[in-house]
Parts: structure tokens; C-alpha cells; sequence
């Protein structure tokens, strides 16, 4: 028996998740930025999806130098967003739909704000106080290594004593305002069993887990060799420990909580080890995210995810767009490619690839490669904006960006705020019905052709509601084989998910499946053949 069948059956075995950033999505009290009403009220739109799960990027007290990654309190709400009793009404009101709600669980550091910091650096070195955190004298003048912080700049900040001598310098992997946790420290362990105990007992069916290969450094903090990326400071072995630990806790509960880890690693492979049956659920596949418009590298991609769930059992998490990427739209539809700019993030180039964009060309492939991850086993994240066909926003000016990629790379790197523009709902409405005040990041007056009440049949919109629906329908996303067929083109791809065939052609022609494959049920572009650029899923007529 393979490990696939002899699992039991869980929600993210093939559900479709929606992944949610709060402070755009839809804001109830008109002060410009989204929040847990704005969710409320817009739940619906969630459920007629088709969506079985809504993943919350954090939402908890934050003084938002990384919207909401640098937190000052893991057991609130923030209040721009609501109150725990607005979000116990949300858990409600979701599962009422029959959707699951996943928080945002941020275990590599808090806010420089959160009260155990703000204790550490009033006890002084060496107190318990600092050792929750990694604290550690300066060569000399300078920090305590090289290593470098991924939104640019030293990973290092050194602090001024008690007696106002200056001192020693704590480790933040990403901004100043976000320091790690020292998770060799058995009091941030126990702090942790009560955080994820604290939201369980409140209902919420599971967690997405923050840069989980970062939780654990190198016990020596060696120098990094400055080859991209740093093997002291990620995927270190002893990490598995905590979420082995996690995995027995939420095990405690007798009904289902999902753990789902984002976890960047250079080679697919090392994702193995957190999906250890006894660790995480599942793991983003981000290899397949990072891939260009071509159907070997999909299909490579792909190949290696199933490699993966064979290993163990997990099922895969497809995603091709997030908070941190630039959007499918626009990563599909680069025409000229232009050089990254230098980056102490080892994936920012592939996560946010520049170039001159053919939006046209991108919203076709971003919807054939929609059929593409619906088609396949496993549960599909989907970010927010993107069933609306969303380009992203490049074009921002520097005074409204708020990304601390943005700033601490000297604007280098034009960061995330692109994909975090506010939703348009209403293409007629005062912020295209975002909320009534002036949205955080400004809206581009091109978002009203893609609000959500001037998307008609052929829309993006439209095809993600027909495209859930059949999946569901067809039992796609079930746990099964990927029988890849031979289509004679190195151009299209084409995989058999029982009685049904999915083909995509990332190609310039069109091409026609032979007859035995079955009529089209679901295209992305023309129903007569699987034109340029789109996808199609066949099946043999019903009889
Ligand atoms: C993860 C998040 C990203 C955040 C970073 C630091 O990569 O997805 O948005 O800035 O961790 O918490
Ligand atoms: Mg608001």
C-alpha cells in the first residue's frame, strides 16, 4: 500500500485554501485599511468560490514595520483589524460557510515591541531576559558575524546598555524591529505550546507556519561564506525538533489542525524532512511558483512535489502567488527580462522577476496555469486578487511604498507593496469599494476593469468559480497518480487525473489532443483546441 492510501483523510488533502491579507482585503470602518469586519462581510464572495479554508496573515497587536511579522502580542487581535471577540465572530460566521480558518503562526521572531523584548533589553547580558533572544558581544566594533539580513543590510543591531554604554548586538534575520527568537531556549518553547494551545482552544483549524528553515541557527553563529544562500543560518538539522513537538500537540486535539510550513530550501529534496510523518503536514511548493512559462520546467516541477508526497504521504500545497512574489499575471507575461538587482535574499530574483510585462500574454497563461494546479493532488493556495485576474501594481510611487524590502535595501529592490494594493470590489465606487477612507497603498485607477462587478463570463473570476466547481466535481485535487501523456511538443504538457486529462501549451501554436482524450469540459482560453497559452481539461462525454 502507498503512503497516500494508508493515510486517513483530512480537509487539506485536496482543499482549496484562500489566502487572505487582512489589511487589503476589504475595510469596514473607513479607515483606509482592511480589517476582521471588512472579512465578515465579504465571506461570501470566499464561499462562492469554492474555497475550503481561509489562511489570515497575521492579524495579532503589531506595530507593522513588517505588516504585521513583527508582533507584539500573539494571543490579541490588532486593533486596526478588531477585537478577539470580532475574530471569535469571524471563526463563527466562516465555519458557518463550511470554511476553515488558518492563522499565521510567526515563531522566528517578534516585535521589538513585544514586552520580552523590550524586558531583555532593560535586564542587561547575560540575564534570562536576553537569553531568549540571541544576544552576543561584537568583534571589536563590529557585529558578532557576517551574516546579512534578507530585506537587506546587516542581520545585526547593537544596543545601548541600561547604563547607556553601547552594547551587544542582537540577531534579526529580517528588519531591526523583528528579533529571533532564541529557540535553543526551552522558556520560548513552552511560550509557543501556549500560543498554538490558545488559538486551538478558540477554534481556528490550523496553522501556516513562517520561515520555518529559519528557526534554528548554527549553535557556533559561524560566518557566513557569502554564496548565496547562508547554510548557518536556514535549515538547520536541530529545527525538526520543534515541529515534531508542535505535530504531538495539535495531535492532542481530536479533530483536524493543519500545520503547513513555508519553508524556502535550495533543493526540493530537503523539504523531505519536514514532512516527516510525525512533523509538518505539509510544505508550500514553491519550486513550481519559481518556474517560467514552459511546459518542461512546470512539468519538472511538478514531478519533483510528487517525489515529495511519495516520500511520506503529504499532500502537496500548490501555490503560484503570495504576499511576498510579485503575481502570476505579471511574472507570466514578461516578454524581456531584465537583470535582478543585487539581493541578500537568495530567491528574490525568481520571487519578483523584472522585465517589460505583456499583460495580455500573462492574464492568458496565469489562467491556463490555474487549470494547471487544480488538476493536480493536493490543496491549492490561492492569494487574494488573483481570481480577479490582478496584475501587479509596478508602478507605485516611492513616497507611498511601505515595504521594508523597499527601504532597507536603499530602494534597490521595489519589494512587496505591489501585490498588497487594496482589492477592488466596485469598479464605480469610492476606492473601487475597498472601504470609504483613502486606502493605505494607492489604488491605480486601471483596478476598476478588474473589480469584481464588471467581471462578466469570460472573466478571470468566472473561470476560477467553474474551474473550483469542477474540480470538486471531478475529484481532482484527491489523492492519486499524475500519468503524464506523450503530446509529441516540448511545448505542452499533458497528465491523466483518472478519467480526466489536463493539457496546457505553453507554446506559440495551437494544438489539437487526439480524440481518445476525450471532449474539452473546461478551457481557459476557446473551446475548439488548446490554443497558445491556454489549458484544458478533457473527459470522455457521460453517457
Ligand atoms: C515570511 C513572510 C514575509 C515576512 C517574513 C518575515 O517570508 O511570508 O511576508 O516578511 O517571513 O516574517
Ligand atoms: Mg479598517
Amino acid at each position: 500500500m502507498s503512503a497516500t492510501s494508508s493515510r486517513t483523510p483530512s480537509f487539506w488533502d485536496d482543499a482549496v485554501v484562500y489566502q487572505l491579507y487582512v489589511r487589503s482585503f476589504a475595510d469596514s470602518d473607513g479607515d483606509g485599511v482592511g480589517d476582521l469586519g471588512g472579512v465578515i462581510r465579504r465571506l461570501d464572495h470566499i464561499a462562492g468560490l469554492g474555497a475550503g479554508a481561509i489562511w489570515l496573515n497575521p492579524c495579532y497587536p503589531s506595530p507593522q514595520a513588517d505588516h504585521g511579522y513583527d508582533i507584539a502580542d500573539y494571543r490579541g487581535v490588532n486593533p486596526e483589524y478588531g477585537t478577539l471577540e470580532t475574530f471569535d465572530r469571524l471563526v463563527a460566521e466562516a465555519h458557518a460557510r463550511g470554511l476553515r480558518i488558518l492563522l499565521d503562526l510567526v515563531p522566528n521572531h517578534c516585535s521589538d515591541r513585544h514586552p520580552w523584548f523590550t524586558a531583555a533589553l532593560a535586564a542587561g547580558p547575560g540575564s534570562p531576559e536576553r537569553a531568549r533572544f540571541v544576544f552576543r558581544d561584537g568583534r571589536g566594533d563590529a557585529p558578532p558575524n557576517n551574516w546579512q539580513s534578507v530585506f537587506g543590510g546587516p542581520a545585526w543591531t547593537r544596543v545601548t546598555e541600561p547604563d547607556g554604554t553601547p552594547g551587544q548586538w542582537y540577531l534579526h534575520l529580517f528588519t531591526r524591529e523583528q528579533p529571533d527568537f532564541d529557540w535553543r531556549n526551552a522558556e520560548v518553547l513552552a511560550e509557543f505550546d501556549d500560543i498554538l494551545r490558545f488559538w486551538f482552544d478558540r477554534g481556528v483549524d490550523g496553522f501556516r507556519i513562517d520561515v520555518c528553515h529559519g528557526l534554528i541557527k548554527d549553535a557556533a553563529l559561524r560566518d557566513w561564506d557569502g554564496g548565496g544562500y547562508n547554510a548557518h543560518s536556514w535549515n538547520q538539522p536541530e529545527v525538526h525538533g520543534i515541529f515534531r513537538r508542535w505535530r504531538a500537540l495539535a495531535e492532542g486535539y481530536d479533530r483536524d489542525l493543519l500545520l503547513v510550513g513555508e519553508v524556502w530550501v535550495p533543493d526540493p529534496g530537503d523539504l523531505d524532512d519536514y514532512l516527516r510523518p510525525d512533523e509538518l503536514h505539509q510544505a508550500f511548493s514553491f519550486d513550481l511558483l519559481v518556474q517560467p512559462w514552459d511546459a518542461g520546467a512546470l512539468r519538472g516541477a511538478v514531478e519533483r512535489a510528487a517525489a515529495r508526497t511519495a516520500v511520506h504521504g503529504a499532500p502537496a500545497a500548490w501555490t503560484l502567488a503570495n504576499h511576498d512574489v510579485h503575481r502570476a499575471v505579471t511574472r507570466y507575461g514578461i516578454v524581456r527580462p531584465e537583470p535582478a538587482p543585487p539581493s541578500n535574499d537568495a530567491f528574490a530574483a525568481l520571487m519578483r522577476p523584472r522585465g517589460e510585462v505583456d499583460v495580455k500574454l500573462g492574464e492568458r497563461r496565469a489562467r491556463a496555469a490555474l487549470l494547471l494546479v487544480l488538476a493536480l493532488p493536493g490543496s491549492v493556495f490561492l492569494y487574494q486578487g488573483e481570481e480577479l485576474g490582478l496584475p501587479e501594481v509596478l508602478d507605485l510611487p516611492d513616497e507611498a511604498r511601505q515595504d521594508p524590502v523597499f527601504h532597507r535595501s536603499g530602494g534597490r529592490e521595489k519589494g512587496r507593496d505591489g501585490c498588497r494594493v487594496p482589492l477592488p470590489w466596485s469598479a464605480a465606487a469610492p476606492a473601487f469599494g475597498f472601504g470609504t477612507g483613502t486606502p493605505w497603498l494607492p489604488q491605480p485607477d486601471w483596478f476598476a476593469a478588474y473589480a469584481a462587478d464588471v467581471q462578466d463570463e469570460t472573466s478571470t473570476l468566472h473561470l476560477y468559480r467553474r474551474a473550483i466547481r469542477a474540480r470538486h466535481e471531478l475529484g481532482l485535487g484527491e489523492p492519486g497518480e499524475v500519468a503524464w501523456l506523450a503530446t509529441g511538443e516540448d511545448t505542452v504538457l499533458a497528465f491523466r487525473r483518472g478519467e480526466v486529462v489536463c493539457v496546457v501549451n505553453t507554446g506559440a501554436t495551437d494544438f489539437t489532443p487526439p480524440a481518445q482524450w476525450g471532449a474539452v469540459v473546461l478551457h481557459s482560453g476557446e473551446p475548439a483546441v488548446v490554443a497558445a497559452d491556454t489549458a484544458a481539461w478533457l473527459a470522455p462525454a457521460r453517457s
